[in-house]
């Protein structure tokens, strides 16, 4: 973990939740389900600094000053494929979020990323951005999402995945020194093809069954 700046979650919940993730005979329903509930939980703690406001709520006593999350928070943008199943679970949190898409793929060959798809919402400067991507590994995929959404102005952006190898945290943190990144687990290293080790394998072929 040296010279990382990560923030591990190593809440008990979601450290058991993970050992089901990462297990070859977790079914795609399971995998979905468990994706959901992990995001949830972290969100939980990736949203801990978001911007409050000061409202009047009557009680059926009286006045109270309490506080609410300002108008335009948030807003979630995963990397197409896999980030989409984090988004059900951040949602179930802050269901007020818009949601804008990045398509980012591996090529098979160069290991290198390609984008073929963003829409953020118009607003998106204003907002707490929170890009998330259940894997981490050469890192290539996240700075290119970075990039494209700091080119359309957007300043305060944090990465949620949940699996990071030090590769790929090394890679953000040297790119984009200004974004906070927030896993579950940082594995040991990455293989030969830039799957993480022990990783989880495929983690869009394990969603969407599609291997
Ligand atoms: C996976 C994963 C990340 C990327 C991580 O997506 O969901 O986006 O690889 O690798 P990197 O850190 O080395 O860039 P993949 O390219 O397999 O696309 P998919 O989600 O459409 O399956
Ligand atoms: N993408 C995945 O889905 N898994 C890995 O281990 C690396 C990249």
């Amino acid at each position: 973990m040296t010279n990382m700046k990560v923030r591990v979650m190593d809440h008990p919940l979601i450290q058991h939740k993970l050992a089901f993730i990462r297990d070859v005979n977790t079914t795609p329903k399971e995998f979905r389900e468990l994706v959901e509930e992990v995001s949830m939980l972290m969100a939980y703690e990736v949203t801990r600094d978001l911007p409050l406001e000061d409202v009047k709520v009557q009680t059926p006593l009286e006045m109270a000053n309490c506080k609410v999350t300002s108008g335009k928070a948030l807003g979630i943008v995963p990397i197409l494929r896999a980030g989409l199943g984090m988004v059900a679970g951040m949602l179930r949190l802050v269901p007020n979020a818009k949601v804008g898409h990045i398509g980012v793929y591996r090529d098979h060959d160069t290991l290198k990323p390609v984008e073929y798809y963003c829409k953020l919402p118009a607003d998106a400067p204003e907002r707490q951005i929170i890009v998330c991507d259940p894997m981490l590994a050469t890192g290539g995929s996240a700075n290119m999402a970075i990039n494209f959404i700091k080119e359309r102005g957007v300043k305060n952006i944090k990465l949620m995945c949940l699996i990071a190898a030090p590769e790929g945290v090394r890679a953000v943190n040297e790119k984009h020194p200004d974004v906070e990144i927030f896993v579950a687990a940082v594995d040991s290293h990455l293989n030969e093809h830039a799957y993480i080790v022990p990783g989880l394998g495929d983690a869009g072929d394990r969603l969407f069954g599609t291997k």
